[in-house]
């Protein structure tokens, strides 16, 4: 998706959560060409920080202001979206209570990556696309969404 092309209407969040996409996708990339066990699990636990307030801040604030305001059209796709944020969840969970050397340390990162990658997928080839389709205007979800965004990663940082 070319943020160019996104109308104004839709422009600021959309390209909030493509550059989130873009971040995780890099450290998927990463992982797959990184050979060195600790610096691994490095790329593991920062991969998993980001998408644990990416898809914190979506359920949170996202998701909730699509079904409000793009009514019934977009129930299937966030349900959707929910029940693949509830996967990811769940590996990152395991994940967290693992180190690299553990057996299928990498084989649950990388089957996160895998869903992850499907999920963001659908949101850029569906969701989005159809958002701007029925010009649903994102503009009201910017101050919040920038709002929660900081607070979750003090969060973490914590
Ligand atoms: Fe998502
Ligand atoms: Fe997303």
């Amino acid at each position: 998706m070319n943020k160019a092309e996104i109308p104004v209407a839709q422009r600021a969040v959309l390209s909030m959560l493509l550059d989130d996409h873009r971040e995780v996708k890099k450290l998927f990339k990463a992982f797959q060409q990184e050979k060195d066990k600790t610096a691994g699990e490095q790329i593991v636990r920062e991969a998993c920080e980001k998408l644990t307030v990416h898809t914190q801040l979506e359920e949170e604030v996202f998701y909730p202001f699509v079904r409000d305001n793009g009514g019934e059209a977009f129930k299937d796709l966030v349900d959707e979206a929910v029940v693949e944020h509830a996967t990811a969840k769940d590996l990152i969970k395991q994940l967290s209570g693992m180190q690299a050397g553990d057996d299928l340390f990498a084989a649950k990162f990388t089957v996160l990556a895998e869903y992850v990658s499907h999920h963001v997928e659908e949101e850029e080839t569906e969701l989005f696309p159809k958002l701007i389709r029925q010009h649903v205007d994102l503009a009201p979800l910017q101050e919040p969404m920038t709002a929660r965004k900081e607070a979750l990663l003090a969060e973490t940082a914590s």
